[in-house]
């Protein structure tokens, strides 16, 4: 089955806007007591990355986009005086008779408790209650499901105890649940977005300070396409051992060429002539992993022009290449992914295919031209099939708002 999202919201104007993530910062927690709270519903997005992968964790650049796929949180003050944590997608229960001394046990729960933990860090103290979490997101596909579901437990944590944070700190208290409890070493790309996206439009961050702007999707040619992801169904984890060690070995590269030249901060600011001078210094691996980073950065630049002007032929291009550099310099994609990056750009329509999120398994994205969308995403998944006799899901998604309280109309609703 094809699954097709489309979002019908205006179409904002055609030039790069401030991303208002920073914009409010945090409003002082008060202490409630949860009384004559009714269950509120919070739900926080999915996310796809369109260029910009690994960079985030090495003050690189990324643009992703916020998707439909809802991760839902529901929160009622609890009677029991206990704090109790459900999921429609697991079968068991966690309980906490108190918040002191919290420890992951390395299941589902740990997502919710490393959030309610680093809320409590900050003086958040929401009464014992009953968090039920249900949605969509496909899971182990990449698409950041672990992000979405905090973000929507952050909102209603912060909702009960009657508490407000910026965009911004809610990603920031995110990634350290998920870095510090999980312990997954994530970079801050998933939380910011789902967090701060809007729609019908990718999000520019710059992960070294933050600072973000957001893209039109439907500039020019651009508004002809279409955001369409193929999930392999292999697994992906980042909690899993590769994702770390492609991390460290990038922290290595990245440590020599600081060594050499002083002056940078970190691989978001570093040229391929500065790696090549390192290259003796470190690793063969290290060296390819940091000229992915480094290229990569690049082309994320050159996706921002393209986007500007609403050229989807040069923005599948930087797709494209992204891959090639995540294929062959990160060594991060796997056969499935590559068959259908391969297949994908044999298509009429196709501009450009990738390997989108941490990878080893997951998803591909790709930008199709939107006449050829349905046809691509049939075809693509009958390839796939015939050659691993796999069920590949496709999804033809817009670009959509970040977390909200449910069916909220209004920007006040966001927090
Ligand atoms: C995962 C991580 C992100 C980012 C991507 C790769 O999705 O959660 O922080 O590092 O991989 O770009």
């Amino acid at each position: 089955m094809i699954i097709v999202f489309v979002c019908t919201l205006p179409y904002p104007s055609y030039t790069a806007r401030e991303c208002p993530a920073k914009g409010s910062l945090a409003v002082p927690c008060t202490q409630a007591s949860g009384k004559g709270f009714e269950p509120v519903e919070f739900s926080a997005p999915a996310r796809v990355n369109l260029i910009g992968e690994h960079t985030d964790y090495t003050g690189g650049l990324v643009l992703p986009m916020a998707i439909p796929f809802r991760s839902i949180a529901t929160i009622q003050p609890s009677d029991a005086g206990i704090y109790e944590l459900s999921s429609e997608n697991f079968p068991s229960t966690r309980t906490l008779q108190s918040t002191q001394g919290l420890v992951p046990v390395h299941e589902w729960s740990d997502y919710p408790v490393g959030v309610l933990r680093e809320l409590l860090s900050l003086g958040v103290k929401p009464p014992p209650f009953r968090l039920h979490l249900r949605g969509n997101v496909p899971l182990g596909a990449g698409l950041s499901s672990s992000a979405s579901i905090e973000v929507a437990t952050a909102l209603a944590i912060l909702a009960l105890a009657d508490a407000s944070l910026s965009p911004q700190a809610i990603a920031l208290l995110c990634r350290r649940a998920e870095n510090n409890f999980v312990g997954s070493p994530c970079g801050i790309m998933d939380q910011f977005v789902i967090t701060a996206a809007q729609a019908n439009h990718a999000l520019l961050l710059n992960t070294r300070d933050l600072s973000c702007e957001l893209l039109p999707m439907d500039q020019d040619r651009l508004a002809g396409t279409r955001i369409v992801i193929a999930n392999s169904t292999v697994k992906h984890s980042i909690a899993g051992g590769e994702y770390g060690l492609r991390r460290r070995e990038v922290e290595i590269g990245q440590s020599a060429l600081r060594a050499r030249f002083p002056e940078l901060r970190d691989l978001g600011e570093a040229t391929l002539e500065q790696l090549a001078v390192c290259q003796s210094k470190i690793s063969p691996e290290a060296f390819r992993r940091c000229r992915h980073i480094i290229s990569e950065n690049g082309r994320v630049r050159a996706a921002r022009e393209a986007m500007l002007v609403g050229d989807p032929i040069e923005l599948g291009r930087l797709m494209t290449q992204s891959h090639i550099s995540q294929r062959d310099d990160f060594e991060c994609s796997v056969k499935e992914i590559d068959f259908l990056v391969e297949q994908a750009l044999s298509l009429p329509g196709c501009f450009g295919a990738r390997l989108t999120g941490g990878g080893f398994g997951g998803c591909t994205v790709n930008l199709v031209a939107v006449e050829d969308a349905e046809r691509f995403a049939f075809t693509l998944k009958d390839a796939y099939r015939r050659r691993f006799l796999l069920e590949a899901p496709v999804y033809i998604c817009e670009a959509v708002d970040g977390a909200v309280r449910q069916n909220a109309s209004t920007r006040p609703d966001r927090r």
